[in-house]
């Protein structure tokens, strides 16, 4: 596997650009399943999460090329209701094809979804969701069939507002005669961005209130073509690379009010924030300072994705910061890593961490744990004297576009190491 060496210690500087969402362009793959006709995604990021679910697409009848940065998915075809256990587990939101293939196959068959692994991670606000709009689930060891015998629009009340589950919920009743209320949807960003591609194409979804979305029911749905959201946890990852190297950022392609959530803790730290049409510099002080408390919570509360990039710039700041982690119950697994650079980092529980500052970071090897996880601990050796070396990037590369390179263009020194080139050096 390919990992990164990172020379420690440069201010980053000048101006960067934030790529498409990961989490907003992977459930309007799986939405591109209910279109009987073309859907042309416009700036779609290279990730290896969007490379899996076009092989998905693919596997399942659907005709995908790519022109640049566009991606055109012809879903005419499709004829395939069963998707592999291989490319299942690959990521966590395989499991919106569950939605989608009920609404175009009226049947699905799939394993288990995989995924970063930060928690228990259930499938139970799906499947309810599914089951009170009347689809029959058989779930066993080996996964989940679920048919339409009889489906129809309902009241889905959701006990939390799970992202996923709401996804799923709009994808699977998109067809359904009359209306489906979901009450208690999760308000991220991404739903919106999805709910907009699919009314584009012909679904009439409404957010009738920050919490409520209603769907009423239409037969069909043709071809569009959809520009996805600025990737919210990107620029948030940017702003803490700004951060930890003290430095002078303009980050463009940057949905201001998306990253609200997030700007009291940057202010708290020190930081200098200027907003822009659609961008934000950061400046960032010699000495930052702690963040009292972060509670993460679900949108437009602190967002977990952010909880573990925010942690490496805490690490070097005056005084102590406490994170407390409300959505996983395993999201903690970077603080092992990010000790190895010499941060100071003590978890009460596995909910709990109180990160005192360090005078400064040294050069580790270290291991991405996850996606998030990994970027905290690339963020860290940004900081760190010396020469860094990080292996498992392949959890990096799932959510961010060759990182390596936008951070170079900043002043940063990452070098890839192909896993061949490793293995000549062994
Ligand atoms: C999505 C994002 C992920 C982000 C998360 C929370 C994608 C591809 N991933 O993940 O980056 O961290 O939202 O913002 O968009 N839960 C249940 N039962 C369920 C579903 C969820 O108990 O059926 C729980 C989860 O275990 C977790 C919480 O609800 O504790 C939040 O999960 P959810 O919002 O569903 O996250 P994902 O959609 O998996």
């Amino acid at each position: 596997m390919d990992c990164f060496e990172i020379k420690g210690g440069s201010r980053l500087e000048g101006e960067i650009e934030v790529h498409s969402a990961k989490n907003s362009v992977l459930p309007i793959l799986a939405g591109a399943v209910l279109i009987n006709g073309e859907t042309v995604i416009h700036n779609c990021p290279e990730l290896s999460d969007v490379k899996v679910t076009v092989d998905i697409l693919k596997s399942l009848g659907a005709k995908v090329k790519k022109e640049n940065k566009t991606l055109i998915i012809d879903a005419q075809n499709i004829n395939c209701s069963e998707i592999s256990c291989d490319m299942m587990r690959s990521l966590r939101s395989s499991i919106l094809f569950l939605g989608a293939l009920l609404s175009r196959m009226k049947e699905a068959k799939l394993s288990f979804p995989g995924g970063c692994d930060i928690g228990l991670r259930p499938i139970d606000l799906h499947l309810y969701a599914i089951e009170t709009l009347g689809y029959s689930c058989k779930i066993s060891q080996s996964g989940i069939e679920c048919f339409n015998k009889g489906a129809k629009s309902a009241d889905i009340y959701l006990d939390f507002p799970s992202v996923g589950a709401t996804e799923n919920a709009i994808l699977s009743s998109v067809f359904l005669s009359g209306k489906t209320k979901i009450i208690n949807a999760a308000r991220e960003p991404e739903i919106e961005d999805l709910i907009n591609f699919l009314n584009e194409a012909g679904a009439d979804i409404r957010i009738v209130s920050p919490s409520v979305i209603e769907i009423n029911g239409v037969q069909n749905l043709y071809s569009c073509s959809h520009r996805v959201i600025p990737d919210r946890i990107e620029a948030v990852t940017f702003m803490c690379c700004a951060a930890i190297t003290s430095g002078d950022l303009l980050i463009k392609n940057v949905n201001l009010s998306h990253i609200k959530p997030n700007l009291p803790q940057f202010y708290e730290m020190g930081c200098k924030l200027t907003a822009g049409e659609n961008s934000i510099r950061i400046k960032a002080p010699k000495k930052l300072k702690r963040v009292r408390e972060i509670q993460t919570g679900a949108y437009p509360l602190f967002p977990t994705d952010t909880q573990s990039i925010i942690t490496s710039p805490l690490c070097l700041a005056d005084g102590k910061s406490k994170i407390i982690e409300n959505i996983f119950e395993n999201r903690f697994k970077h603080i092992g890593e990010l000790k190895k650079f010499g941060a100071d980092i003590i978890c009460s529980d596995s909910r709990v961490a109180v990160i005192s500052g360090v005078e400064k970071l040294h050069s580790a090897k270290a291991n991405c744990t996850d996606l998030r996880g990994g970027a905290a601990v690339l963020i860290a050796s940004l900081a760190a004297e010396g020469t860094s070396l990080i292996n498992n990037i392949h959890h990096i590369d799932r959510g961010y576009e060759r990182i390596e390179e936008s951070l170079n263009s900043i002043g940063a020194d990452i070098t890839r190491i192909k896993n061949e080139e490793q293995e000549e050096k062994n």
